[in-house]
This record gives C-alpha cells, structure tokens and sequence, in this order.
C-alpha cells in the first residue's frame, strides 16, 4: 500500500509544515501546492506552484495523487477556491479529501449556524457530501481539532500569560478541548492509515481538555496576572451588531464569534467523544501542558 501520493494545499502556512512534516516521517510522498516558488520548505517535499482560479491545472497538478489535505486559509479566502480544490481533486480520480477544518466542532447544529462556519466550513462539508453519495471512489474527512494549542498559546489566544492583562471567559472555568499542532499532523496521518474507519465521517481530537483557570495555574501565574472578565453571551451580541453595521465590520464578527464557539460549551467547546486512540494522537500529561506554557512565558 505505501508510499501514497499527498497533495497538500497550503502547506506553507501556520499548520501546513507540520502536517508536511508528519506524512513524510510516515513515508507518503507529499507535494506542496502553492501560489509561489518562494517558499522555504521541507527538502523532501516537492513544492508545485499552482492557480487556484484554474481548475484545468489545478486537476492536472492533482493527477496521480491518492489523497489531498487542504490547509487552505478558511473565511478570509473566497469559499469558492475550496469549492474549486475539491471540484479538481473530484476530477483528478483523488481518493480521499480532507478540507480545511482544523477548529471548534462544526458538526454540531449550533456551531454550524454561526455565521463564520454556515456559509464556509460546513458548506464545503455538504459539497463533500454530495458528491461522496454521487461517487462511492470519493470520499472525504474533516478533522475537528478545537483550537491549536502551542500556536494559541504563543499567540495569547487561548490566555495572555505575558500579561499584564488576560480576557477570562465565563470565569474562566469552561472546559474547551485543544490540540497541538504536531497532534494534528499525527490525526492526518491516522486517517490515512485507518481509512475505512474515517471514510466520510467528521474525526475528532484533542491533545487535552482543560479550562483557562488551569492554564493560568499551572503556569504559576495566578498572582500576577490581571484578569478581564469577559461573556461569550456578550461578544455574539456585539458580534451580529457588527454585522449589521455599515459597512459591516467582518473582523469583530468573525474573532468574538470564533472565541464564543472555542469557549462558550452552547457551542460545544469541550469534545465529548474524541477519536485519539484510533488516529494514535496523544492525550498529553500535565507535564508536557506545562513545558509547552513554560516556551511562553
Ligand atoms: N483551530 C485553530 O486555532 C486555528 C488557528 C488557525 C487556523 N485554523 C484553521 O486551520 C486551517 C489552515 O489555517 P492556517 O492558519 O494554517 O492558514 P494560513 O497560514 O493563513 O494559510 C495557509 C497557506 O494558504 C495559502 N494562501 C493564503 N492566502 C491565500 C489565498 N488568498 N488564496 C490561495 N491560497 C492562499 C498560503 O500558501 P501559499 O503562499 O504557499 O500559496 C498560506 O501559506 C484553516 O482551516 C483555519 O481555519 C485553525
């Protein structure tokens, strides 16, 4: 069965090179599709420089792959380059499609109303859909990963731990489910590797479950940090305001909604069920949280 051929769209951004990383260490062989040549990326990789408003090239670049993971930005990029990718993969005779999921659990009725996830994400999911039922040889699975953990932490979106100040949502003690960035490429692995299980099905993992309040404890810094008490209930209000201003304002929409759908449980923020054993994704001790918030402290 191995080695089997991976396109992966995108692969130059935040997730992208460690998904690069992670199929090629499981010998597959990877091509990089991309917009520039400019790239610095894995040697072992070959990077194709493609259009993405041609699907004649897009479908030829896709040729004689076995499966393509899309890491293609989600919302801030037209809808229509996912359609378009999947259309090329569809034409191309790919086998298995994994689109840009990569977050909170859009499968879940409340979440996939949202306005950043309904027209985006879950519609490229119904298009899957359509045409896996039209054609049993394509099939597709979206990865739902909740937030990324190390990058988040780095970024000071999951907490602020340099400070001074740190939003606390709900209180702070709302358990949300994260993964690492080196857990998903491990769950893009386990999905080729255990294709029928995962055949036209979401999957789900986390690296933990936690809430803010631990975080901010086991980085020992309760005492120093200044906390801003904030309500998701309040962010989606202002959220939909914003939405209707004129011009509407798609920013403050799009970031208070993703935080309300990472940390408000309404939308489902701590997995029930996860698929970890299966894609051999590490749940991580506590240990391994607190080195990882020790690089950002
Ligand atoms: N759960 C989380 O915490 C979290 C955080 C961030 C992202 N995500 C999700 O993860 C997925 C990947 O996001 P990411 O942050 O890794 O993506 P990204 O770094 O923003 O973009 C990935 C690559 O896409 C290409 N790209 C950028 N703009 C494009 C455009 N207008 N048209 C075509 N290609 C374009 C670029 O590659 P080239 O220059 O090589 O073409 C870029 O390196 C998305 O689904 C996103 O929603 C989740």
């Amino acid at each position: 069965m191995f080695p089997q051929k991976f396109a992966v769209a995108g692969g130059t951004g935040n997730l992208g090179p460690t998904i690069v990383e992670a199929l090629i260490d499981a010998n597959f062989e990877v091509i990089i599709l991309s917009r520039s040549s400019f790239h610095n990326v894995d040697p072992r990789a070959k990077l194709q420089v493609v259009d993405y408003a041609f699907l004649e090239s897009l479908t030829a670049a896709l040729t004689g792959q076995d499966a393509v993971v899309n890491v293609l930005p989600s919302k801030i990029i037209p809808v229509e380059i996912h359609f378009q990718l999947i259309e090329a993969a569809h034409k191309a005779g790919v086998k298995r499609f994994l689109p840009s999921e990569y977050g909170c659990d859009t499968s879940h009725p409340p979440t996939a109303k949202l306005p950043i996830y309904c027209d985006d994400k879950v519609a490229v999911v119904k298009r899957l859909k359509e045409i896996s039922e039209q054609e049993s040889t394509f099939t597709f699975t979206p990865i739902v990963t909740g937030l990324f953990f190390d990058w988040g932490i780095e970024k000071n979106f999951i907490v602020n731990l340099v400070g001074p100040l740190s939003p606390i949502y709900n209180g702070g003690d709302t358990l949300f489910s994260t993964s690492t960035l080196s857990g998903i490429g491990r769950a893009v692995v386990g999905v080729r590797e255990h294709s029928k299980e995962t055949n036209n099905r979401h999957v789900y993992i986390a690296s933990t479950t936690l809430t803010q309040n631990q975080l901010i404890e086991w980085a020992e810094k309760s005492d120093q940090l200044q906390r801003e008490f904030v309500h998701t209930a309040d962010l989606e209000e202002q959220a939909y305001k914003a939405l209707k201003q004129t011009p509407p304002d798609a920013e403050t929409s799009m970031l208070n909604l993703i935080r309300c759908a990472i940390f408000d449980p309404r939308y489902r923020s701590a997995f029930s069920k996860v698929d970890n054993e299966l894609l051999g994704v590490p749940v991580l001790p506590k240990s391994e949280i607190v080195e990882i918030l020790q690089q950002y402290v």
